[in-house]
């Protein structure tokens, strides 16, 4: 969803004065840099945009590696500026550096780069260390979350965001692997695992057995839904008035969350209903058939 993302935030640029200093777009979620390339273009091709600029944030270092190489030009001219973080940090990175933010974008979850990467344990497609953590050095890899959490807390983890009815099952499968030969130490040892643990008529559905226990465990090992409430009660607070923040979520639980946070009485909720895929993207990529875009606008003007 690209188009709707940049026609909403790109808006409030061509109100300021003619006068008015550099803004902002601020990507909380740079990528593989898809959205990113289409707001540099939409700056350049515009005598008016042109002095505006884009701040791309990435939490995966390998992330912020491959835009330097792709944007080599834009970081040259001062158009793009890259900073590795989390976007839970965005508000001090805005307030220290006092760069005016116009409009803010967050395309949550993981890339397909991440996905495609079986070095990042992301995927029970294929195999690899059990570890799923989008930046590789910070906090504790799945295999460790899966040492030391209590069977309790991890049935709620698969309930509540997985949506796993057989959260139960699988959570004693676990632990009862745990006491036998030890936590599993990769993607397929998990995968097989979890199809072990289901009634046989799950085990072969259309939907992988492994999807939504993969799902919960990295919503977990990344701390997702803490990030998403920092950057909501936080970040979007730095947005200039009549600014405009973006979020494509792809989880019920991320999305009530957003819908929740721009009800608050700073914004103007630009999308009563969230924007989703047609089907021609959902054909082109198939993760986008849940995705849920919601836009609002900071109230004042700019
Ligand atoms: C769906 S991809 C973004 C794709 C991008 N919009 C594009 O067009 O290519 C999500 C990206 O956000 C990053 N990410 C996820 N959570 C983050 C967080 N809390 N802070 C910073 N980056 C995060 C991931 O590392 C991943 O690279």
């Amino acid at each position: 969803m690209v188009e709707p993302i940049l026609d909403a935030l790109i808006a409030p640029f061509r109100q300021l004065p003619e006068s008015a200093p550099p803004h902002y777009v601020i990507d909380c979620t740079l990528g593989g840099g898809g959205h990113a390339a289409a707001f540099l273009e939409a700056f350049a091709s515009d005598p008016l945009l042109s002095k505006h600029r884009l701040l791309g944030i990435d939490q995966d270092p390998e992330a912020i590696a491959r835009a330097r190489v792709r944007f080599e030009k834009e970081l040259s001219t001062g158009q793009l500026e890259l900073v590795q973080a989390q976007f839970s940090e965005l508000g001090s990175i805005l307030q220290e550096s006092r760069r005016p933010a116009l409009g803010i974008l967050a395309d949550l979850g993981f890339s397909s780069d991440q996905l495609n990467d079986a070095e990042r344990g992301l995927s029970f497609q294929s195999d690899g260390p059990l570890d799923m953590r989008l930046n590789p050095s910070q906090g504790i890899s799945c295999r460790d979350l899966l040492a030391r959490t209590t069977e309790q807390e991890l049935v709620k983890i698969l309930s509540e965001y997985g949506e796993e009815r057989f959260s139960n099952r699988i959570a004693k499968a676990i632990m009862d692997v745990r006491r036998k030969t030890g936590v599993p130490r990769t993607t397929r040892e998990l995968a097989d695992l979890i199809v072990r643990s289901v009634p046989p008529p799950a085990r072969h559905g259309r939907i992988h057995a492994a999807t939504r226990t993969f799902q919960a465990l990295r919503i977990a090992v990344n701390g997702e839904l803490e990030q998403l409430d920092s950057l909501l009660e936080h970040a979007i607070l730095q947005l200039q008035p009549g600014g405009r923040v973006a979020v494509l979520s792809f989880h019920s639980l991320e999305d009530r969350k957003v819908k929740l946070a721009f009800r608050g009485e700073n914004f103007k909720v630009l999308t009563k209903k969230p924007l989703e895929a047609d089907e021609a993207e959902v054909r082109r990529n198939s993760r986008s058939r849940s995705a849920k875009l919601r836009i609002a606008e900071k109230e004042g003007s700019c």
